[in-house]
């Protein structure tokens, strides 16, 4: 069993994502094999297939509390992001699925994560949100980019994941989840700050 975080006192690398379901995560493996066959690397294993929506990095164990109160306070609502391009960077070599057009409620949801992660004293990305789901890591070539068979993904919540590096990979443990449509506290317990209501 994977030691507890918070148990060790060592910082965990931790960030919050979409995780797809089964279907989705077996045709976005499909599409890295696909990948995988033009421009070779590191293929994403099927069960780690995700979509971040807000990195965090390195955080003490005290703070992990914090992370889940901010998740508590943001409000997500459920929608269909539709997957239908690949693509790839140059600068980090890794090649992704990605969507054409950003839904309004993820990128309301990120908004969101990233003001709730601002004010609780966390960093936040200052780069446009450009959601995608990596499929190769250290790819050979440059992925030639297209448009491929969408593949709609419905969102109905979220997580904050800590991300385990080993030898054999990353791996990665759900410390927590929200449903989408449940809504936020609210700030009722006064422990979202700056949302009213
Ligand atoms: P990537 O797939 O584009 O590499 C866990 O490492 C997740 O956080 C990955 O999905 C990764 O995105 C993202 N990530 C890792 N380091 C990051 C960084 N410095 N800034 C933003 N996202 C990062």
């Amino acid at each position: 069993m994977k030691p507890d975080p918070a148990a060790t006192g060592k910082p965990s690398r931790v960030f919050f994502a979409l995780w797809p379901g089964a279907r989705v995560a077996k045709r976005l493996h499909e599409l890295g094999a696909e990948a995988h066959a033009e421009c070779a690397g590191r293929r994403t294993r099927c069960e780690t297939l995700h979509l971040t929506l807000a990195f965090i990095g390195d955080v003490a164990p005290q703070r992990l509390a914090d992370l889940i109160a901010v998740g508590n306070c943001v409000e997500a609502t459920p929608f269909t992001l539709r997957l239908d391009c690949l693509g790839g960077w140059r600068h980090n070599r890794i090649v992704w699925a990605g969507a054409q057009s950003c839904p309004a409620p993820l990128a309301g949801l990120v908004e969101r994560l990233n003001g709730a992660l601002e004010t609780a004293g966390f960093a936040v990305e200052r780069r446009p949100f450009a959601p995608h789901v990596t499929l190769l890591r250290k790819a050979h070539t440059q992925v030639s980019a297209r448009g491929v068979e969408p593949i709609d993904w419905r969102v109905d919540g979220f997580a904050l994941v800590e991300s385990l590096q080993t030898s054999a990979g990353a791996h990665y443990r759900t410390l927590s989840e929200w449903r989408a449509g449940e809504g936020g506290d609210g700030g009722g317990d006064s422990q979202c700050a700056g949302k009213s209501g």
